[in-house]
């Protein structure tokens, strides 16, 4: 049997969560966690995925469509995928996707977006549809919209899909995004991720919290993004100049900005407090908040010691590199 093993890392915002998916720009970098895919081909029209996290699903492939779909709501999302690329490509054999990550789930490493790209790359790689990695906006984007519950910036498919660290912003006219993205160079920072073990889905705070504060406090929201706005502005220069100790005061600004509007969280507040009282340069939330994860930019060499801090409140702290591959065939 023919079978293709792909992957894709999981990401990080140095900066702009939130305002991004209302067309302000956000900083994003990909890690060196990644979700990994292997998919075969199959003679019949059965659809099977084994997932390390949530375990079996089924489904059979009939006119470009899923049906008799059987497995954890979390894995529908990835059915869908399969009927947008046999719709577009007209694919009519089934296929097995065997799934296994690096990254813990719903804890703001964008976890959801990473097994799609893994699966896109693997799939294309497969059957020759020929996508490049700049076309997997178009077929993710209205996944990554309904994950988030109805509302998205994409940011997260643009990192997960070419790799290092991109200034993004997201256009929508006439009801239709696109996502313009600039890469900002190659960079090898140190970083310290703390994992709260709080599982937040990005939809709590994406599609009940900030709309709901956009209703009541239109213009705290519309500030708080404008100083965002202004943040990703000085951190890209402060990546051109490879000025660490300014991204790390611009990270805390974004954090301090992201806790105002109440987007943080008792156990995101500890580990960040306890990663720059052991000597972090910066340290934030990344994602949607309300738990999930923070990441910490060290000085080289200060990595064992921030992530001791990171996990004397229990967290788990995970040292990983920063900005490195996209999606890739294994
Ligand atoms: C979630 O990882 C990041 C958010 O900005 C949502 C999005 O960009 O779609 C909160």
């Amino acid at each position: 049997m023919r079978f293709v093993k792909a992957s894709a890392p999981g990401n990080l915002f140095f900066a702009g969560e939130h305002a991004v998916v209302y067309g302000y720009p956000g900083i994003i970098a990909a890690i060196g966690k990644r979700t990994y895919c292997i998919a075969s081909e199959r003679t019949d029209s059965k659809v099977l995925i084994d997932s390390k996290e949530f375990g079996k699903a089924s489904g059979v492939l009939e006119s470009a469509t899923v049906t008799s779909r059987e497995g954890k709501k979390e894995l529908m999302p990835l059915f869908n995928l399969i009927e947008i690329l046999a719709k577009k490509h007209e694919i009519k054999k089934g296929l097995e996707l065997k799934i296994e990550s690096e990254i813990a789930i719903e804890s703001g490493m964008s976890s959801s977006t990473a097994v799609l790209s893994a699966i896109l790359c693997s799939v294309n790689e497969l059957l020759g549809l020929g996508i490049e990695k700049k076309e997997y906006f178009d077929y993710l984007y209205p996944l990554q919209v309904e994950i988030h519950g109805g509302k998205a910036s994409g940011s997260e498919i643009i990192s997960s899909s070419i790799g290092g660290y991109h200034r993004i912003r997201k256009i929508e006219k006439k009801g239709k995004a696109r996502l313009t993205w600039k890469s900002l160079g190659e960079h090898s920072f140190s970083v310290v991720i703390g994992n709260t073990r709080v599982r937040a889905p990005t939809m709590l705070t994406v599609k009940h919290h900030v709309p709901s504060l956009m209703k009541r406090f239109p213009g705290v929201v519309e500030q708080a993004f404008e100083r965002v706005a202004v943040i990703c502005n000085k951190m890209e220069k402060a990546l051109a100049e490879e000025d660490v100790e300014l991204l790390g005061i611009l990270m805390n600004e974004n954090q301090r900005l992201l806790a105002e509007l109440g987007l943080s969280h008792p156990k995101l507040d500890d580990c960040i407090n306890e990663a720059l009282k052991a000597g972090a340069l910066g340290a934030k939330l990344s994602g949607g908040g309300w738990g999930g994860a923070m990441f910490a930019l060290v000085r080289e060499g200060d990595e064992q010691k921030v992530a001791k801090a990171i996990e004397s409140t229990g967290a788990e702290a995970i040292i990983t590199t920063i900005g490195g591959a996209g999606a890739r065939c294994e």
